[in-house]
């Protein structure tokens, strides 16, 4: 009876194996020598990594972002890799915290090149400063989704009105977090900025799909940049606990595997095992990898991300009483504490 079976078995893996090899070999891969590439945040840390990536191989890169020293700085670095004299490299100062300042850096950036929007945006701007949430105020709340959210979703938003008046095809990469798929306490005003930007690539990917504009979206964990010193700075006991585990990356190393995603046409890209484990059982909707290898993440996130999250919940309970003292020490609680 089971005989059966074992034909079907072989054609399924025949098949299956026929297009993982006819899907490598025929996949044309994106190559940036020669496009015009938009780095936001591109003066330091994986903004940078990825400027000199793209310069390395070939294109032509614009980038901005807000301190003119760090710039200057920058274009040294991106000058020491170029590959030929005809790259164009720029600089250029803004502040895209705001739709008027996206658009006026999108106008400066397309100048050179006739008006003609860059063939890929990566957006890689932005900062991180996690805290309790009871320590947040107004004002930092605000200016976390700012540094977020909102730093992507101008430029987003001014590319691709640019894109389909221009009816010019190209890329625009959002950058979001291990924090866009998975919480984590101390992340309270950072997180739904990161699980919004998930939301809006999501929605983009489909609207765009009129256009033929692509969308993707990355989502790295512990990146030792400049600006996880400052993350570092502010970053509750707790979650520097928590987080032990996760070894990180350099930003280089990032920006290699972003690009790798960008070149293979990735929408949601993971390039590393746990990012890969948080994807696989949290696409929802979102198009997959290769299916078997998304089945296996998915089946260890599935075994472990519920032990995963006791491991975790245990841990925050036993910070409690040295909660406790940073809150008295902070002056935040009356009476010394409850137990006074
Ligand atoms: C957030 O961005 C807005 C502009 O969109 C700006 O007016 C505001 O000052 C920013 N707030 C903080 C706290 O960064
Ligand atoms: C982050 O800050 C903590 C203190 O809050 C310090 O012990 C640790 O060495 C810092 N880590 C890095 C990588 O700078």
């Amino acid at each position: 009876m089971y005989q059966i079976l074992y034909p079907a078995v072989a054609t399924g893996a025949l098949i299956l194996f026929t297009s993982l090899m006819l899907g490598r070999f025929f996949s044309k891969s994106w190559d940036p020598k020669g496009k015009h590439c938009y780095v936001t945040g591109g003066s330091s840390g994986l903004g940078l990594a990825t400027a000199k990536l793209l310069v390395s191989k070939g294109a032509h890169v614009s980038i901005v972002s807000r301190d003119a020293q760090r710039l200057e700085n920058a274009m040294k670095e991106l000058e020491t890799v170029r590959t030929s004299p005809s790259q164009i490299l720029r600089s250029y100062s803004y502040d895209l915290v705001t739709a008027t300042g996206a658009r006026e850096a999108l106008d400066a950036v397309c100048e050179p090149y006739e008006g003609k929007n860059p063939d890929a945006i990566f957006m890689l701007a932005g900062s991180c400063h996690p805290r309790f949430f009871i320590e947040e105020t107004e004002e930092t709340m605000i200016h976390q989704m700012n540094q977020t959210y909102w730093v992507q979703a101008w430029t987003a938003l001014e590319a691709s009105k640019r894109m389909v008046r221009d009816k010019s095809k190209g890329k625009i990469i959002f950058h979001s977090a291990y924090i866009g798929y998975i919480t984590l306490v101390g992340y309270a005003a950072y997180g739904p900025g990161r699980m919004a930007l998930r939301a809006l690539a999501d929605t983009l990917r489909q609207e765009f799909l009129l256009y033929d504009i692509d969308v993707h979206i990355a989502f790295p964990g512990t990146m030792y940049t400049p600006g996880y010193d400052i993350e570092n700075a502010t970053k509750p006991k707790i979650t520097l606990k928590i987080e032990e585990t996760d070894p990180g990356v350099t930003g280089d190393q990032y920006a290699k595997g972003l690009l790798r995603g960008v070149q293979k046409g990735d929408f949601h890209i993971s390039p590393d095992l746990l990012g890969n484990i948080f994807r696989a059982s949290m696409r929802g909707v979102a198009p997959s990898g290769n299916f078997v290898v998304d089945s296996l993440w998915n089946f260890i996130g599935w075994v472990g991300l519920p032990i995963w999250r006791m491991t975790v919940d245990s841990t925050v309970k036993g910070h409690k009483k040295e909660h406790e003292e940073y809150l008295t020490s902070k002056g935040f609680l009356y009476n010394n504490g409850y137990l006074a």
